[in-house]
C-alpha cells in the first residue's frame, strides 16, 4: 500500500490503471469505513482511499478543529482491508487558493442536515467533485448512514454527467444498534449508552408508518418530543421519499425515516428505509 501526499504523485501514480475504486473519508476509520473499502474491492483492480478532514464542509462553530486525526492507525487498518493508494493531502494542496468555484447542490442541501448546517452540502460536493477529477475513478462508494450526502451526490453525477458509478454501502453499526461514527468517540460514558436510542427511536418511527399511522407529521413530532424528554437536541425526525428525499407524496412505497439529534455537543445521524 502507497501512501501519497500530492496531487501530482498521485496522478502519477494512477495514470496506467485500467479500473479505479475510490472511497473519500475524512480518517479515524472505523468498521463502517472497511466495510466501504471491502465493496471497492469487488469493483475495481485498484482500490484509492483518501484521507482528508475538509475544510470547507464545516461550519464556522462545527468541531474542524478537534475532529479526530489519527492518521497512523488508520494508514496501517487500510492495509489490512486492502487498499492499494492511500491519499492523504495537506488542506494547502486541496485548496492552494481560496476556492471560489463551487458546487451548488440542489435544493433538497438546505432541508434536514442541511437545515442547521448550511454551506455544508456544498463544501461535500465541492470536494467530492475535485476529489473524483484527481483520482478519476470508475467507482466510488459511499456509506447510507449520510443518506443525505449520498442523495446530493448521485445528483451530482446525474446531472453533471460524471462517468462514475456510486454504490451506496449499508450502514454498519454497533452491537446495541448505534450507527458506527468518528463522532461517537466525543460521547462520554452516559452519553454512549443513552445513544442507541436515536435508531430505537427510528425503528418506531418505521413500525408505526407501516402500522397504518398515515399522519407522517404527527409521528414525526411524537418521536421528536420524546427524545427531547430524555435530553436529547433534535434537529429533525423526519419520514421521506427514498428516491426525492422530500416529504412523501401519496401512495409512495419506497420511504426513510431520517433523524439528527444532539447529546450533549455531539450531534449523531441515522436512517432507515422502508416500504410501506
Ligand atoms: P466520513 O464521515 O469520514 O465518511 C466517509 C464515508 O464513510 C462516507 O461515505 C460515510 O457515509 C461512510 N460511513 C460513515 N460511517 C459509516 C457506517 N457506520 N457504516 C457505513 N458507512 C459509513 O462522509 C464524509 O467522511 C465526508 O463528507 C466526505 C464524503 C469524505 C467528503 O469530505
Amino acid at each position: 500500500m502507497e501512501i501519497i501526499r500530492t496531487i501530482a504523485e498521485l496522478r502519477a501514480r494512477l495514470v496506467s490503471e485500467t479500473g479505479i475504486a475510490f472511497v473519500p473519508t475524512m480518517g479515524n476509520l472505523h468498521d463502517g469505513h472497511l466495510h466501504l473499502v471491502k465493496i471497492a474491492r469487488e469493483h475495481a483492480p485498484c482500490v484509492v482511499v483518501s484521507i482528508f478532514v475538509n475544510p470547507l464542509q464545516f461550519g464556522a462553530n462545527e468541531d474542524l478543529a478537534s475532529y479526530p486525526r489519527t492518521p497512523e492507525q488508520d494508514c496501517a487498518k487500510l492495509e489490512t482491508a486492502g487498499a492499494d493508494v492511500v491519499f492523504m493531502p495537506s488542506a494547502e494542496e486541496i485548496y492552494p487558493t481560496p476556492q471560489q468555484i463551487t458546487v451548488a447542490p440542489p435544493p433538497v442541501a438546505d432541508q434536514l442536515c442541511g437545515a442547521s448546517r448550511p454551506g455544508h452540502f456544498r463544501g461535500v460536493a465541492t470536494v467530492v467533485l475535485k476529489l473524483f477529477n484527481v483520482v478519476r475513478p470508475t467507482v466510488a462508494v459511499f456509506g447510507k448512514k449520510d443518506f443525505q450526502q449520498l442523495f446530493i451526490l448521485r445528483e451530482m453525477v446525474r446531472q453533471l454527467n460524471l462517468p462514475i458509478t456510486l454504490v451506496g454501502a449499508e450502514t454498519m453499526r454497533e452491537s446495541d444498534g448505534l450507527a458506527m461514527s468518528s463522532r461517537n468517540a466525543y460521547l462520554n460514558p452516559a452519553q454512549r449508552l443513552e445513544a442507541p436510542r436515536l435508531h430505537r427511536a427510528l425503528r418506531q418511527v418505521v413500525q408505526a408508518a407501516q402500522g397504518g399511522q398515515h399522519d407522517f407529521a404527527a409521528i414525526e413530532t411524537q418521536t421528536a418530543q420524546y427524545l427531547t424528554q430524555l435530553g436529547w437536541i433534535v434537529d429533525y425526525i423526519a419520514i421521506r421519499s427514498a428516491n426525492t428525499l422530500l416529504p412523501p407524496e401519496p401512495r409512495e412505497h419506497e420511504l426513510i425515516a431520517l433523524g439528527a439529534a444532539r447529546l450533549g455537543t455531539t450531534r449523531l445521524i441515522d436512517n432507515i428505509g422502508f416500504a410501506l
